[in-house]
C-alpha cells in the first residue's frame, strides 16, 4: 500500500513525525509531502531539522495567500501529485488548510483518505479550523481520533462506527520522543526569567489577532499580568504583521515584562513552557502539551475543540474577558492550578496503533 502523508503548517510537523517514523519500521510505502502552507525556516525546516523527520520529497511550495487562493493552488499543485504518484491513501493530520485541501483533491480522485485527528468539534464556524474538520472528517474513510469525545462527535454526525479508530494523540508522541532526549535546558537564563515564575505566551487566532478592538482589548490583560509575573511571548508573523499595521506594536513594547521573540524551534519552545508557570494561548496543540506535562494553562478563546484538557487536564478555557483571564490567573498563582491527569492514550505509542490499523486495513 503507498500512502502519501501530507504536512502543510508548523502543528502539523510534530504530528506526523511519529507516523513517519513507525511507517519506516513498517511494509507501508509512505511519501512525504508539503505543501509549503508554512514556509519560513523558523515556520518549518527547523522541526525537520529538530525531529529528525526526512525531508519532504515532495514540496508543492504553495506560500501564503487567502483562504480561497491558497486552498485552490494546493489543490491544483496536490491534483499532478496525485495523479503522477499513484497512492492509495492520502494521509493528512490536523485541520490547517492543506489538510482540508488535499483531502478533498484524493477524494475526487477516488484515493482513500486517512484523517489522523479526526472528530474534534469546537462547534464554532467562524474558525477556519472547524471548516476544514468537518470538510476533512466527511471525505474521509478511516477517522483516527485523539479522545473518545471524538468518536462521539463523529457518531453523532453519521459517521460510521467501523470507520472509527480511537488511536491517542500523536502530537503527544512526539513529545514523549524529545522528553526522553532533551534535559531541561537555558531557555529561560536566555530570556532573563527565572524557572518556574514566568508565563508563556501565544497568540496568533484570527479572531483574537485580525481584529484591533480585540486585540488592544487582550493586550490589557497581559499588561496587568506582567506587572506580577513576567511573560516571554515567541510571536508568530500574524500577529507581529498585525500589531504594525494596528500601530499597537508600540504599546506593547512599553510593556516592560514582556520579552518579546521570534518562533522558537521545537526544543527551545518546550524548554521554555516545561519550566513555565503557566502558560496563556490560543493554540489547540499547546492545551494538549501543557495537559500532559500538567502546566496550567489559560486558553484566550470561548471554545475548545479539544475539551478532555479542560475535562481532564490542567487547561482552563476563559475567553478574553479581563476579569474572568485575571480570576483565574490569581487561582494559579495563589493556588497552583489544577492537578489535572493524562488523557487515555496519550502515551506516546499513538503512531504504532495507527500503522496497526493502516496494516489491517
Ligand atoms: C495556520 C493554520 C492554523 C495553525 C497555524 C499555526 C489554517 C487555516 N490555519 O495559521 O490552524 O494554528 O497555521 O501557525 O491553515 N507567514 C510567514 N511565514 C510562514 C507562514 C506564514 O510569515 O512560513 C505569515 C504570512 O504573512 C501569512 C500569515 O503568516 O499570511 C498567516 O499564515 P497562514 O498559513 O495563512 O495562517 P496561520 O495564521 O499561520
Amino acid at each position: 500500500m503507498k500512502i502519501l502523508n501530507i504536512v502543510g503548517a508548523r502543528p502539523n510537523f510534530m504530528k506526523i513525525n511519529p507516523i513517519e517514523k513507525a511507517m519506516s519500521r513498517s511494509s507501508l510505502e509512505h511519501v512525504l509531502v508539503h505543501t509549503g502552507q508554512h514556509y519560513d525556516e523558523r515556520m518549518s525546516s527547523t522541526f525537520f531539522d529538530e525531529l529528525g523527520i526526512p525531508r519532504p520529497q515532495i514540496n508543492l511550495e504553495v506560500g501564503s495567500a487567502s483562504h480561497a487562493v491558497q486552498v485552490a493552488e494546493i489543490m491544483k499543485r496536490f491534483e499532478q501529485t496525485c495523479l503522477k504518484e499513484k497512492p492509495d491513501m492520502v494521509l493528512v493530520v490536523g485541520d490547517v488548510n492543506s489538510t482540508a485541501a488535499c483531502s478533498l483533491v484524493a477524494s475526487k480522485l477516488e484515493i482513500q483518505v486517512c484523517h489522523v485527528e479526526a472528530g474534534l468539534r469546537s462547534r464554532d464556524r467562524r474558525m477556519p479550523e472547524e471548516i476544514n474538520r468537518l470538510v476533512t472528517d466527511v471525505l474521509s474513510d478511516l477517522l483516527l481520533t485523539t479522545s473518545p469525545d471524538a468518536d462521539e462527535n463523529l457518531r453523532a454526525e453519521g459517521i460510521p462506527a467501523e470507520k472509527i479508530h480511537f488511536v491517542g494523540n500523536t502530537m503527544i508522541d512526539s513529545l514523549v520522543m524529545q522528553l526522553e532526549k532533551a534535559p531541561e535546558k537555558e531557555s529561560p537564563k536566555r530570556f532573563g526569567v527565572i524557572p518556574g515564575e514566568y508565563a508563556v505566551l501565544t497568540l496568533h487566532r484570527p479572531s483574537n489577532v485580525d481584529d484591533p478592538a480585540q486585540l488592544e482589548r487582550i493586550l490589557g490583560i497581559f499588561a496587568e499580568i506582567q506587572n506580577e509575573v513576567p511573560i516571554v511571548f515567541p510571536m508568530h508573523p500574524r500577529t507581529r504583521n498585525n500589531l504594525k499595521t494596528f500601530g499597537l506594536d508600540r504599546k506593547l513594547s512599553e510593556l516592560k515584562h514582556i520579552v518579546i521573540t521570534h518562533p522558537l524551534s521545537y526544543l527551545e519552545f518546550l524548554d521554555l513552557y516545561r519550566q513555565s508557570r503557566f502558560v496563556l494561548t490560543d493554540s489547540g496543540g499547546i492545551q494538549e502539551e501543557t495537559t500532559y506535562l500538567k502546566i496550567p494553562c489559560i486558553t484566550l478563546r470561548d471554545n475548545t475543540e479539544r475539551p478532555v484538557t479542560v475535562d481532564v487536564g490542567t487547561n482552563y478555557l476563559t475567553g478574553t474577558d479581563p476579569d474572568t483571564v485575571l480570576g483565574v490567573f490569581r487561582e494559579i498563582m495563589n493556588g497552583g492550578g489544577k492537578s489535572g491527569r493524562i488523557p487515555d492514550l496519550w502515551d506516546g505509542h499513538a503512531a504504532e496503533r495507527i500503522v496497526e490499523v493502516l496494516e489491517k486495513w
